[in-house]
């Protein structure tokens, strides 16, 4: 058992077993942005190994202590695929596919839930502060307080919090609310989602919600203040940064236009397979150009990364079929022996590949329908250290509030998303410098430290203010 005094609490571990029965670090951001956090504050971090059955003991790995929460081949169907990836994630982006409401499903939720709590209230040392994450372990503030009120509780939420009017659909609508209002700070991407949470709660609880927090009643009758309020993520930008200058990356991303005919323009997408993404509509919109002759292969190509995610939940292999289709139609149509209209990539590659990617699109395409915020967008605009190539992205990705000198598109506007493509193809560069140069400053200046800094200091302040 350990005594951290900072405890993450995350679906997944930031490790991934390797093929030696060893641990590698796995590539997310939120381990780079707490890593350093973690290290000082003697920090834990619970969260699942990632595969089912797959049971290990606490260990040290890189200055932080990890602890292990096993899934059974069970669990990580109904917990994980079912109600947080078949209930949560589609109910949260706006239905874009059906959310399935299941009893079984909601039970190994609470169950999970209870889990990760009871591992994070072991690891905690006495008033440390426990920072929950994301939308599969929504109870979790709640569980934990219950068992160590001693404890300052923050919680994280990655993706979109929904409208009322949607939220209100879910079953469990009232328990979740309680289980998130556990945390003295919920933290969201963008104001709207902290706004419809604040709203969602007056309408379900009727709980008093001011700017300066949501009165809650604790279980003893006494009351406090819980904190809902926007704190956008983002990434370690200097490591993008860093990787951007490498000449064998800068190579790299030279060897991969010419990999693909050097082209005059090559379009890029990067999106984990998932149906939020507007992988579908993008396409659509590219196939339509090139149908109409504004496009033609020989001057553009759109390379178009997706890689596998939730494989075995139906929305997913549905999805996956759909751009196939969708793929082989368009390149069908327009490709010759020597070109194609998208190279389509469902793979996933290392942190190298991807920045010489990002070096080597002139366009960088983000068309979410709907997004917490979008890390991609925020990627490319750190790689572009020479203030070229263009960002269009969606308004539904979170990314939208900050990044506002990129072009802007509504996803399900084909002909609007078409204009903008062209925009894009035809922008001169000194425009595209005067834009890119506004982005990577936003990027550069709030970067994945001052996110974990911000809610951190907003959690500190929140402790202070309650127990006065
Ligand atoms: O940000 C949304 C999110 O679900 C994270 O919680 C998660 O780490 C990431 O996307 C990848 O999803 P998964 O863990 O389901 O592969």
């Amino acid at each position: 058992m350990s005594h951290a005094d900072l405890v993450v609490v995350a679906n997944r571990l930031p490790v991934d077993r390797d093929d030696e029965g060893g641990w590698r670090p796995s590539p997310g951001g939120l381990v780079a942005a707490l890593e350093p956090v973690m290290r000082h504050a003697d920090g834990a971090w619970v969260g699942w190994p990632g595969q089912p059955d797959l049971h290990v003991d606490e260990f040290d790995f890189s200055g932080m202590h990890l602890v292990p929460v096993g899934l059974s081949e069970h669990e990580v169907a109904d917990y994980y695929e079912g109600f947080s990836n078949g209930t949560i994630w589609p109910l949260y982006h706006d239905v874009i596919a059906a959310p399935r409401y299941r009893r079984d499903w909601w039970n190994a939720y609470v169950e999970v839930n209870q889990r990760f709590a009871d591992a994070a209230a072991r690891a905690a040392a006495p008033n440390a502060t426990v920072w929950v994450q994301d939308y599969q372990l929504q109870l979790v503030p709640q569980l934990v307080r219950a068992q160590r009120p001693d404890v300052t509780i923050g919680y994280f939420h990655h993706i979109p919090f929904p409208a009322y009017g949607l939220f209100s659909q879910l079953p469990w609508r009232r328990q979740v609310l309680e289980g998130l209002l556990g945390a003295d700070v919920i933290g969201f991407q963008r104001t709207a989602d902290a706004s419809n949470f604040a709203r969602a709660v007056h309408r379900q609880l009727r709980y008093e919600t001011r700017a300066s927090g949501i009165r809650v009643r604790n279980e003893d009758g006494t009351q406090r203040l819980a904190l809902a309020k926007a704190f956008p993520i983002s990434i370690d930008a200097a490591a993008y940064v860093e990787l951007a200058q490498r000449d064998d990356i800068r190579r790299r991303a030279a060897e991969i236009r010419a990999e693909l005919g050097n082209p005059e323009k090559i379009f890029l997408g990067v999106d984990r397979l998932d149906y939020t993404k507007g992988i579908r509509h993008r396409m659509e919109a590219i196939g339509e150009l090139f149908d109409e002759g504004r496009l033609s292969v020989e001057r553009a190509t759109l390379v178009q990364v997706a890689s596998p995610s939730r494989e075995r939940v139906d929305a997913y292999a549905q999805l996956r079929d759909e751009i196939e289709q969708v793929v082989g139609r368009i390149n069908g149509t327009h490709d010759t022996m020597e070109h194609t209209a998208i190279r389509y990539l469902h793979q996933a590659f290392p942190r190298e590949e991807m920045v010489a990617l990002y070096l080597a699109a002139d366009v960088m395409l983000v068309t979410a329908l709907r997004d917490g915020m979008n890390l991609v967008a925020k990627e490319y605009v750190a790689s572009r250290t020479d203030n070229q190539g263009v960002l269009v992205l969606s308004e539904f990705a979170g990314a939208a509030d900050e990044l506002s000198t990129a072009i802007r598109v509504n996803p399900h506007d084909i002909e609007g998303m078409k204009d903008a493509i062209m925009d894009a193809v035809e922008m001169p560069p000194t425009e595209q410098r005067k834009r890119m140069r506004k982005l990577r400053h936003r990027v550069q200046e709030h970067d994945v430290v001052a996110w974990s800094r911000g809610f951190l200091t907003a959690l500190a302040r929140s402790r202070k203010a309650n127990a006065s």
